[in-house]
């Protein structure tokens, strides 16, 4: 089964606000529910909207304003979503 990638910007601007809090998060929402074995998680280069970071990237689609406080929230509402759209999801 192939993987989809899901970015995590890495580019300075987006390590400044916190990369190393949001990282392990998302690993762990990814398995919490259970598209880890669907989706291939990986650091990105800079995505272009640093002034709207931390940035994630999904298929063609950006998730804008991330932050350790919010990640939680962001990936349920806006992340998992569209994650379950391309996937599908048994969950
Ligand atoms: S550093 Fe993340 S979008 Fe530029």
């Amino acid at each position: 089964m192939s993987k989809e990638n899901l970015y995590l910007c890495m580019g300075s601007a987006c390590h400044q606000m916190g990369v190393y809090e949001v990282l392990p998060a998302i690993q762990r929402l990814l398995a919490e529910y259970q598209v880890d074995d669907r989706i291939e998680f990986k650091g990105s280069f800079c995505l272009e909207c640093c002034s709207h970071g931390i940035v994630m990237k999904f298929r063609d689609t950006l998730f804008l304003h991330i932050n350790p406080e919010n990640v939680e929230e962001k990936f349920k509402q806006e992340i998992l979503p569209e994650i379950q759209k391309a996937v599908g999801s048994t969950v």
